[in-house]
């Protein structure tokens, strides 16, 4: 399972700003990214939330049975500490996404506190960017080989060759 976090306005996706952010609702992409997590036959979890303890409580939450994560902090990328350490405290790999390329707008939405807390960041794509994010997360954190043996019927035992 894989978490797709977003922050504050996010919920408003379709009608904020849509010359920057576009006219895709947040529960498309979520559904977006959803069909595309399918294919490699893991689940997602979508949380989106305007309060920054939230999305600290919810990532804490899933620590343990996330294999990864996909987020847009929305304005909480450029200011918050605490998502940043929440990131780091997890140790799950993640991937900073903004729909906008926030390096080519104001100044203030060059830096980036998340950054150094994630894998790789994706900027300026649209909607097409959490998609690419989840499926390398999906890709990254693929289960072993292991798992698939152990599924396998075991090499049936050689019948033991009496000794003369
Ligand atoms: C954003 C960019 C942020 O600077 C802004 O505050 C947002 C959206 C993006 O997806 O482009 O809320 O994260």
């Amino acid at each position: 399972m894989i978490l797709l976090v977003n922050g504050p306005n996010l919920n408003l996706l379709g009608e904020r700003e849509p010359e920057i952010y576009g006219r895709t609702t947040l529960r498309e992409i979520e559904d977006m990214v959803r069909q595309a997590c399918a294919g490699w036959n893991v689940n997602v979890t979508a949380f989106q939330s305007n309060h920054e303890g939230q999305l600290v409580d919810f990532i804490q939450e899933h620590r343990r049975t996330a294999r990864g994560i996909v987020i847009n902090p929305g304005a909480l990328t450029h200011t918050s500490l605490a998502l940043h350490d929440c990131l780091k405290a997890v140790a799950l790999p993640a991937i900073e996404v903004h729909l906008s390329n926030v390096h080519a707008r104001e100044e203030f939405r060059r830096t980036s506190l998340i950054a150094s807390a994630c894998r790789g960041q994706i900027a300026g794509l649209g909607p097409r960017g959490y998609l690419l994010a989840a499926e390398w997360l999906c890709a990254e954190t693929a289960r072993p080989m292991a798992l698939v043996k152990d599924a396998s019927p075991r090499p049936r035992k050689r019948a033991a060759r009496r000794v003369r």
